[in-house]
């Protein structure tokens, strides 16, 4: 399956401000944000794309342009790469890639069967198989509530229990028919394990901690005026890219003395922008994709 990049030129305007500016792409995937870039900016320009997942990486690795380099690493670890105030846009699109669910063997699919993975990058970390292992009943349920709003989650977790202990749970239908099986509703509009699924990337990837990481580094090597474009696929990314620039959450706690506060301000430029109907129709992936943009000031 081919990963169409997703409110592509509405992004791109945005971003764009400066046709020989510096850019990061923070999430490569297949590099249709960054070949779109690339297309725009000028020789004397750069743009740096991240991408945590070794296959992306050796996909950005086969573009030869002067003014690109890919780096195989987490976007939140900006600011070992990038000095304060230095750049001029950056982008997230946040989540996974359509290639991810391409065949089992990277284990993100309760479709194909494969390893129980789900690791962006799987030279670190551990493998889903290996965490469902030895978590205790509470912290697969709270994982289930946390990140997939799964109501189901105590009866999920406590047939996972049930199965762990007579058979090790190695492969994604293995765990795909764990949930199903004991799922109440039998008729629903999308797959039982659909929110599991979600949440179990989310906890093995630790995706929203270091998308708030990644924030705060971003503001940082933002220049004066530069642009943050990020585009979220639910709510517990777009509740932290929300939150982070609210003016609010810059009321830091009373015990640090205001003085030693960097004061990082940014106006919401584009709230809230969404696919068009025909972009839906031409990629289904785009209708929970939210776009918002801000400038710093
Ligand atoms: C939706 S895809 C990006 C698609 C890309 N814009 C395109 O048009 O081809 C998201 C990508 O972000 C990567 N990713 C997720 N979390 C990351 C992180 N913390 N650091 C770097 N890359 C990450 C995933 O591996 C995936 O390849």
């Amino acid at each position: 399956m081919l990963h169409f990049p997703v409110l592509l030129e509405e992004s791109l305007d945005f971003l764009i401000q400066k046709k020989d500016g510096k850019y990061v792409d923070c999430t490569y995937g297949r590099g249709g944000h960054t070949q779109a870039i690339l297309s725009k900016i000028d020789i004397n320009a750069h743009l740096t794309s991240f991408d945590k997942d070794l296959e992306a990486f050796n996909h950005a690795s086969l573009i030869t342009n002067k003014n690109f380099n890919a780096v195989h690493n987490s976007f939140n670890k900006l600011e070992d790469t990038f000095p304060k105030e230095s750049i001029d846009g950056i982008l997230y699109d946040l989540g996974t890639c359509s290639t991810h669910f391409d065949e089992g063997d990277r284990g993100f699919s309760f479709l194909h069967d494969g390893p129980l993975d789900m690791r962006f990058n799987t030279t670190k970390g551990e493998p889903l198989s290996l965490w469902i292992k030895k978590a205790s009943q509470k912290e697969i349920m709270d994982v289930l509530y946390e990140y997939g709003d799964e109501k189901h989650a105590k009866i999920i977790s406590r047939n996972i229990l049930d199965h762990r202990s007579k058979n090790e749970i190695k492969s994604t239908i293995q765990l795909a028919n764990i949930i199903e099986d004991i799922y109440p509703e039998k008729r629903k509009k999308i797959h039982p394990a659909t929110k599991s699924f979600q949440a179990f990337r989310i906890h093995i990837n630790n995706e929203l901690d270091e998308l708030k990481q990644s924030l705060d580094q971003a503001s940082n090597i933002l220049v004066k005026n530069g642009i943050i474009v990020v585009i979220s696929f639910h709510s517990l990314e777009d509740n932290i890219v929300k939150e982070f620039f609210k003016p609010s959450i810059r009321n830091f706690p009373k015990d640090i003395p205001l003085n030693t506060i960097e004061e990082k301000d940014f106006e919401c430029i584009a709230k809230k922008i969404r696919p068009t109907d025909n972009e839906i129709a031409l990629n289904k992936r785009s209708r929970s994709a939210i776009m918002r943009v801000f400038k710093k000031i």
